[in-house]
């Protein structure tokens, strides 16, 4: 049974794009092996991650990030099951906030999505992949 789970986090430390890459690259390379599908928002001090695959994978890789000590304060946004994949083709995905094109009217610096229900930051996601903003790093 495959699911979709969506989850907020705050880093420990500041975030540099070394860090992000560093994350990215190991995982991609299980999520590969592993059939998990995503996008990893980064932006203003949050991570904002989407996992997709089979649901006893992504309980223990959820279980496995949530003890990483790189981030903070995780909230469950979302998990539902799902017929299909929202992110095929991404082993994960990366969305920089701060770097939202203006003219997508995405308007990130003032999205807290610490203070707004996860349907809401779901559909800023779909903007977002709308907007073509998702790009995957060069790592696979
Ligand atoms: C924000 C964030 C997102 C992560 N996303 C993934 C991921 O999609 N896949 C993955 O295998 N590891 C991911 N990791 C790394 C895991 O937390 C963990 O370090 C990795 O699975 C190795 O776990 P282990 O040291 O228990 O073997 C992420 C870490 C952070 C901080």
């Amino acid at each position: 049974m495959l699911i979709r789970l969506i989850y907020l986090s705050r880093l420990v430390g500041s975030q540099s794009p070394e860090l992000t890459d560093s994350i990215l690259c190991k995982a991609q390379a299980w999520n590969t092996q592993n059939d998990i599908t995503g996008m990893l928002c980064e932006g203003q001090g949050v991570y904002l991650q989407a996992l997709e695959g089979e649901r006893n994978i992504v309980t223990s890789l959820y279980a496995r990030i949530h003890a990483d000590p790189r981030h903070k304060d995780l909230e469950l946004l979302h998990c539902e099951s799902i017929a299909e994949r929202r992110y095929r083709g991404w082993s994960m995905a990366r969305v920089r906030l701060s770097d939202v094109d203006p003219e997508t009217k995405i308007v990130w610096p003032e999205f807290d999505p610490y203070s707004v229900s996860g349907a809401l930051v779901m559909a800023r996601i779909d903007e977002l992949v709308a907007a073509g903003q998702p790009v995957q790093a060069a790592s696979t």
